[in-house]
């Protein structure tokens, strides 16, 4: 049975750890969400396959960790200030606010009037003071995107970490967005998580490496567990398109809600490099800059044959991680029917995803030797695992293995009273339910083969 709701999957998440409304004890933060025990596994264990997908998978791409807090400067040259923005309505009739191209039928979503004002932009950036200083000049904005800071850092990182083109700067972290409505779950919330390459190429070569990228992302997602004919291409039409952005396509995914992005592959052509070129030129901020006459432009490679300076087109993968996960913990939710009219909840998460890897459970709470026997299984397990090996000593075999089908466990690993006789333990499969007996010594290969954990 797949046909579960938003609601399903908000309860699986609150209940077993792993995710919960933000600040919720003081009647919450709308748009804000906190990562639970779980949660913050499942979420780090994505991120990390995408750093891996882009940093030491390939040679071409180098990784950043950038400031969150920005200074204006970045953001009015990259064109944020002035366009960033969503169209925003009042109701006259109850005072609520609303995005406007989330109306419907002309109607105000909250009393259903039709007496609406006319929609203006709403900048979605978050301003905060910087220092002591609160005279509306000393601020900074929460940065909204994670690209910006990759293309201020090009110099640096080419500086310090030369590549010919076409090569990458990769880089995940926080991002902010005052939305207008946040709704629908992790999905449009106002602080998140993206994960965002910026891949420098030549210019003419620009669309034949959009496809590439568009393909490469693809395969990534479904190797996270989302099959490809979940996923739909949108290519965005022009008058959709970004202010940044040549041609955009949108990775589209069936969430409980609707189909929505997932992740946007935008050709966002010399845009930034540009305007951040011009900006240090205006504001004569570089004296390199000026020494670099040549070159005509500081945000620029230079072809080592012809010496011809060149502003590189950036293709940029934009992968949204609390899209993401939801759509991940969307495809693995399931529910079987056993064969005792029982149903069991099952997570068919990808091994590397899962938030715990392994769990090691004594047959009897509070047998000594049983218990010991975990422990030092766990221990040994756990420094050969990269991830969470949990020793989960609740003296309830059935509602322990419940428990780790519902949050995504691979596989457990019973200690029963054979174990301590000749070192063998059952190992039982979450998908399958099938167990088998394993020895002491074979058992880290067995867990290698079959899991890849
Ligand atoms: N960097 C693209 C985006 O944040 O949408």
């Amino acid at each position: 049975m797949n046909n579960h709701t938003m609601e399903d999957l908000v309860s699986l998440c609150k209940r077993r750890g792993f995710i919960f409304q933000s600040n919720e004890i003081y009647g919450g933060l709308q748009g804000l969400y906190d990562y639970g025990p779980l949660g913050v596994e499942l979420k780090n264990n994505l991120k990390q396959s995408w750093w891996k997908s882009m940093i030491y998978d390939r040679d071409d791409i180098e990784g950043i960790d950038s400031s969150i807090l920005t200074n204006p400067l970045v953001l009015k040259y990259s064109g944020h200030e002035d366009t960033f923005s969503d169209p925003l309505l009042d109701c006259r009739n109850c005072n609520s606010r609303w995005r406007a191209d989330h109306i419907a039928d002309n109607k105000c979503p909250g009393c259903g009037s039709e007496d609406l004002t006319d929609p203006r932009p709403f900048n979605l950036m978050f301003k905060t003071n910087v220092g002591p200083v609160e005279d509306g000049n000393s601020f900074a904005y929460l940065r909204p995107e994670t690209a910006q800071n990759i293309f201020t850092n090009f110099k640096n990182v080419l500086d310090s970490t030369p590549h010919p083109l076409p090569f990458g700067i990769a880089q995940m972290g926080k991002a902010f967005r005052n939305e207008i409505t946040p709704r629908n779950f992790i999905f449009r919330v106002r602080e998140f998580e993206q994960m965002e390459l910026e891949f420098f190429v030549k210019p003419g070569e620009d669309e034949e490496w959009h496809k590439n990228w568009t393909d490469l992302r693809l395969d990534w997602w479904e190797d996270q567990g989302i099959a490809r004919d979940k996923l739909e291409l949108y290519h965005v039409p022009r008058d959709e398109l970004a202010h940044y952005s040549k041609a955009t396509v949108d990775i589209m995914y069936k969430y409980p809600h609707g189909l929505e992005e997932l992740e946007g592959i935008a050709n966002r052509t010399d845009f930034d490099l540009g305007s951040h070129t011009k900006g240090q030129k205006e504001l004569k901020i570089s004296a390199k800059v000026e020494e670099n006459t040549q070159s005509n432009a500081k945000l620029a490679v230079q072809d080592l044959e012809t010496k011809e300076w060149i502003v590189p087109y950036v293709i940029e993968p934009s992968a949204g991680v609390d899209r993401g996960f939801l759509a991940i913990l969307n495809e693995a939710y399931r529910i079987e029917e056993l064969e005792d009219n029982k149903n069991r909840t099952v997570l068919g998460l990808k091994p590397h995803l899962a938030p715990i890897k392994l769990a090691v459970i004594p047959l009897k709470k509070n047998d000594e030797n049983i218990v010991k026997a975990s422990r030092e299984l766990k221990n040994k397990l756990q420094q050969a695992i990269a991830g969470r090996v949990l020793l989960e000593n609740t003296g309830n075999i059935g509602k322990s293995y419940r428990k780790h089908d519902e949050i995504g466990t691979p596989a457990c690993i019973t200690v029963d009273f054979q174990s301590i006789e000749d070192n063998t333990f059952t190992v039982r499969d979450r998908d399958s339910m099938t167990q088998e007996r394993v020895h002491l010594d074979e058992v880290r290969e067995f867990l290698l083969q079959k899991y890849n954990i």
